[in-house]
């Protein structure tokens, strides 16, 4: 199935959707052809899925071929639903190596990839090395973005990262952070550096980055990726046990997951949100949620007040 041509694909696609139930009709049916929405990246201009893709912990699996094979599985989906960012990084253990394998396996279907990795150490002679092995693992000349991994050794890195982008050889550089970590220096970062991208946590029970961050980035034309839109799955613990209400609807949600992500995407300074998975069912709700409507900020407060009153 490696080299289906793009009718094949679309019904494929759909067989999978309508196999799996996890949609409702309408929207399954639809979305394999309408248009993933889009968030224009302030530096450049430029267009991008507004859901992407992480890899931490759910492609960390080694040498276990069938999981591999399963992980490009989840990729496959990932694209023939509109998606382009993927987030890595050397500190994910194998998942490198195992996108790079994917990736080579999806050929011409990996195309619309935008590749996102980090540089994650104390050293920075050893931040350079580790950006070559990340071009030998993914297998590409090029990194769309590449981010300095929870602010180590962020000033030495920036200046590299920077660098490269001089020479031609990196479109974008970015900084990242999660479970609040490091505000204030985060902050002062997006205020003071010409970066391009900031990566934070962002999710339903975490909205702290609504105070400072978010605002500071739209202010200064910042894009902003969302990592652990489900609190690293901890959402789906909490609600899943609950019916949707009804109302969800209205905004083309059809399962706790969209519902997740659709608060996040909704905010005006998210520029792309990175939930992970290992299953391609998972894949597929995910990937829903970047189609059709968004709640409007009524509505946003209406999702809060509900899951308050649940939890
Ligand atoms: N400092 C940083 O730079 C930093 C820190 C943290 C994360 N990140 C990035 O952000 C990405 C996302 O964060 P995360 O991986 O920590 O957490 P997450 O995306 O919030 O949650 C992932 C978990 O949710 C489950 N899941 C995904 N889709 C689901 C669905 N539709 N229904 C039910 N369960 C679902 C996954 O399990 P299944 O596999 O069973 O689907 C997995 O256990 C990371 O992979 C990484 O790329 C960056």
């Amino acid at each position: 199935m490696d080299r289906l041509n793009a009718s094949t694909r679309r019904n494929f696609l759909k067989q999978l959707v309508l196999a799996s139930g996890i949609l409702a009709l309408p929207i399954s049916v639809q979305s394999a052809s309408k248009s993933i929405h889009t968030r224009k990246i302030p530096s450049t201009g430029l267009d991008l899925s507004i859901i992407g893709t992480g890899t931490w912990r759910t492609f960390n699996v080694g040498n276990d071929h069938q999981a591999r094979l399963k992980r490009c599985e989840v990729l496959r989906t990932f694209f023939e639903m509109g998606g382009q960012m993927v987030d890595s990084s050397p500190m994910y253990g194998s998942a490198e190596e195992v996108l790079g394998f994917c990736l080579n396996r999806l050929g011409s279907i990996a195309e619309p990839l935008f590749s996102a990795t980090k540089v994650w150490t104390s050293d920075t002679n050893e931040g350079r090395q580790q950006i070559r092995d990340s071009h030998r693992l993914w297998g590409i000349p090029e990194f769309n973005l590449l981010q300095v991994h929870n602010l180590v050794n962020w000033r030495a890195h920036l200046d590299t990262l920077f660098q490269m982008k001089a020479d031609g050889k990196l479109q974008y550089v970015g900084i990242t952070t999660s479970h609040g970590r490091r505000h204030r220096d985060i902050e002062n970062i997006i205020v003071s550096e010409p970066i391009d991208f900031v990566q934070l946590t962002y999710h339903l029970q975490n909205r702290e980055v609504e105070n400072r961050l978010l605002p500071a980035s739209l202010e200064k034309g910042v894009a902003v990726i969302a990592n652990r839109p489900f609190s690293g799955g901890d959402l789906f613990d909490d609600y899943q046990r609950y019916p949707l209400p009804d109302w969800v609807k209205e905004f083309d949600c059809h399962n706790w997951a969209q519902f997740f992500l659709k608060f996040v995407i909704s905010h005006p300074a998210i520029t792309c949100a990175i939930p992970a998975t290992s299953r391609v069912d998972h894949m597929i709700e995910n990937m829903g949620a970047g189609y059709g409507e968004l709640p409007d900020d009524a509505t946003r407060r209406k999702m809060l007040r509900h899951i308050s009153a649940l939890h």
